[in-house]
């Protein structure tokens, strides 16, 4: 499998995910802002991997640091958690992943030699429950997959949008293991192509069948009744079961429903944010310009016109047939449900 972000000899080491699929290339992270610009980028990208690179950032702050008094080094911890969450506004798992880190330096009462260790191994016990939390999900998710069935996915909710084995890829992953004959339609997912880049490689190394489509094809297909269900990642699950994923997901969600077709959604627990009553209160990224005016870095659209390009779009509830999390699969209603699954983990 993929090693999307690992700790490597001192530095954050992420495969540059805006290579692939042509390259494999890898960039060891010697600083925090390193690791803030990759994010930024999308070097590393999808709500889990960006939580993982997070922590994992703030351990080269911790090192950076210049200092091994105790009040100047939170206060560097505290300048690079306000940078790194500052980069990616949609996805909660970022602040989580960084809140998780800051907390524990907080809570803290060694020197600075055993904060910066303490950092270092929480941050490689969130990479490695992001995995198992993964491998959690694709099994129960699994249990929703028919033998045969063909699925629609968009984006790229994968190995490379986790710390390894992936959500809504987890659970086509795990589906396929179990020996399930299943079909994968993969939307190319525009402006930046996850789908078509991402999903495609990742489904290709693997030997899962796939289709991919572009995604105004996808009504097209579940008209002709070629699609059985959907599953797509999340980067935000607000207290009533509203998700924001990658634009372009709420489209499917409606087409979904007109068809009959049922819309899940997968997730570990890092993702629900219940300090939202909806989705309303998602923030959306606006990204830059030249992501839609451009192809692959070639132009297609003439020069000097407007431009709008949110990243993400929010699905309301009552599109979403079940959230398939680590703790469960969670069913409507949601807003009782997802609290209470929750405070009883
Ligand atoms: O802009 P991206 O590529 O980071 O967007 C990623 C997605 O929308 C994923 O579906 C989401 O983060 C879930 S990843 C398990």
């Amino acid at each position: 499998m993929i090693r999307t972000i690992e700790w490597h000899d001192g530095s954050v080491r992420i495969i540059d995910q805006r290579e692939l699929p042509g390259k494999t290339v890898f960039i060891d992270c010697q600083t925090y802002q390193q690791v803030a610009e990759g994010i930024r980028t999308l070097a590393v990208r999808g709500a889990p991997a960006i939580g993982v690179a997070g922590a994992m950032a703030l351990v080269l702050a911790a090192r950076g640091a210049v200092t091994d008094e105790r009040e100047a080094l939170m206060a560097v911890l505290k300048k690079a958690h306000a940078e790194l969450a500052a980069t990616r506004p949609t996805a909660v798992n970022l602040k989580w992943g960084l809140d998780r880190m800051l907390n524990l330096a907080l809570g803290m009462k060694g020197d600075a030699g055993e904060m910066r260790e303490a950092l270092l191994s929480e941050s490689l016990r969130i990479a490695q429950e992001d995995e198992e939390l993964c491998r959690r999900i694709g099994n129960h998710g699994a249990a929703l997959v028919p033998d045969g069935a063909s699925i629609l996915t968009h984006c790229n909710a994968g190995s490379l949008a986790t710390a390894g084995y992936g959500t809504a890829l987890g659970v086509i992953r795990s589906a396929h293991s179990a020996g399930k004959r299943i079909h994968v339609f993969v939307d190319e997912t525009r402006p930046l192509l996850q789908g078509a880049r991402l999903t495609a490689w990742e489904l290709k190394e693997e030997g899962i069948p796939f289709t991919l489509i572009t995604d105004n094809m996808a009504g097209y297909f579940m008209k002709k009744g070629d699609i059985h269900l959907v599953v797509t990642g999340t980067d935000r699950i607000a207290a009533n079961g509203d998700a924001a994923n990658k634009i372009g997901t709420y489209t499917v969600a409606i087409l979904a429903k007109e068809h009959g077709i049922p819309f899940y959604i997968a997730a570990p627990y890092s993702t629900i944010d219940l300090s939202i009553n909806s989705g309303d209160q998602i923030c959306i990224e606006e990204r830059c310009a030249e992501e839609v005016t451009t192809i692959g870095g070639v132009r297609v659209a003439p020069g000097d016109v407007r431009v709008a390009n949110p990243a993400f779009d929010v699905t309301p509830h009552r599109y979403i047939h079940a959230i398939i999390t680590d703790m469960g699969i969670i069913r409507p209603p949601f807003s009782e449900k997802l609290a209470s699954t929750l405070v009883a983990q």
